[in-house]
């Protein structure tokens, strides 16, 4: 079985929500099946729908793959690659860009948000063109299964229609992929309270974060105000939500029994957590440090040569089945 997933460069520093909500959800898949491909790719074509800056792109591919690394991606199930070497996604893409109607893309959900937006000439070409780079990127591998977010399962079902489109009038030649919903982290609740982190909130943890940097983020959390000795609701309490996600099941419970007891400050909740934080985040902030950019290079280098094998066969069997090979 293969799975297909991603790495976005739109980020310069990768934060815990993207640890709990992707990195280690993706790991921990790879764990229950071990049988199982993971092709892991640098979306920088999509990527650069937002960002057009050299370095921007550059820096922010580097530090996003280390970091899968750092956390523990093993490079044997994983299958980590640069879609620049791999000429395949574009070739594809032409293709499915040629068996598609207008009156079939328009109905995507992400098309019809922005022209709630904007006016329809205001809005970028690739908001249309996007689910079938996206097909592009799936249908070239023979991805069996793609795991996304809600967000992204109509993109996920467009690949599949394409794919079927092709194969009812070319032959049998695509898997039709599946979407595989990921559990979505919304109840974590971030340093500011809201029920969301973000950048543009910078109510975030980076995974890089150093200890100061850290420290006075949850020096900012919000909590209640109950004294020392008033018993605390630990499920409504910002620090102890973040806290939870970094204990184990005996840790837990012993500071839910501090929370609902009479006589935790606090203050002492948050050096906690802190604490608690930490001890995840260093090994990983080390691990991430010992990755230099030629170990990258080497791991992309390697990795295109057999994704290159499987993408140029699909390519030559889709180019033969169109009649471009004479
Ligand atoms: N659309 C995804 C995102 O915005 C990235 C992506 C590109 C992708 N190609 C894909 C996801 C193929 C799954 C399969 O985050």
């Amino acid at each position: 079985m293969r799975f297909l997933t991603w790495l976005k460069p739109t980020w310069s520093q990768l934060h815990l929500w993207n640890y709990f909500g992707s990195i280690k959800q993706m790991i921990d898949l790879a764990k229950a099946n071990p049988d199982s491909e993971f092709f892991l790719f640098l979306a920088n074509m999509h990527g650069f729908t937002q960002i057009h800056n050299q370095e921007e792109m550059k820096n922010n591919s580097m530090m996003a793959i280390k970091l899968y690394l750092a956390c523990g991606a093993d490079t044997k199930q994983f299958v980590i690659y640069n879609p620049a070497d791999i000429p395949g996604h574009a070739q594809l893409n032409w293709i499915l860009t040629c068996i598609t109607h207008m009156w079939f893309m328009e109905r995507m959900h992400s098309y019809k948000d922005a022209l709630n937006k904007w006016k329809a000439k205001e809005i970028w070409v690739w908001v249309f063109c996007y689910p079938i780079l996206m097909a592009a990127d799936i249908l070239l591998y023979d991805a069996d299964l793609v795991p996304v977010w809600k967000d992204q399962k109509q993109h996920v079902e467009y690949a599949r229609d394409i794919a079927q489109k092709f194969n009812n009038t070319f032959g049998e030649t695509f898997v039709l992929p599946e979407a595989k919903i990921n559990p979505e982290l919304w109840l974590i609740i971030w340093t500011d309270g809201r029920s969301k982190m973000s950048k543009s909130y910078n109510n975030y943890i980076g995974l890089l974060d150093d200890e100061a940097t850290i420290l006075k983020k949850i020096k900012q959390i919000p909590t209640g105000s109950q004294t020392v000795e008033e018993s605390k609701n630990p499920d409504e309490c910002n620090v102890y939500n973040l806290c939870k996600l970094f204990l184990t099941e005996t840790e837990d419970k012993e500071l839910r029994a501090k929370y609902l007891a009479w006589w935790l400050s606090y203050k002492y909740a948050k050096e906690y957590l802190f604490e608690k934080m930490m001890d995840f985040l260093r090994p990983i902030q080390e691990k991430y440090n010992k990755i230099s950019d030629q170990e990258v290079k080497d791991l992309l280098a390697k990795n295109a040569k057999y994704v290159n094998e499987i993408s140029e066969k699909k390519i030559k069997d889709i180019y033969d089945k169109v009649g471009f090979n004479l």
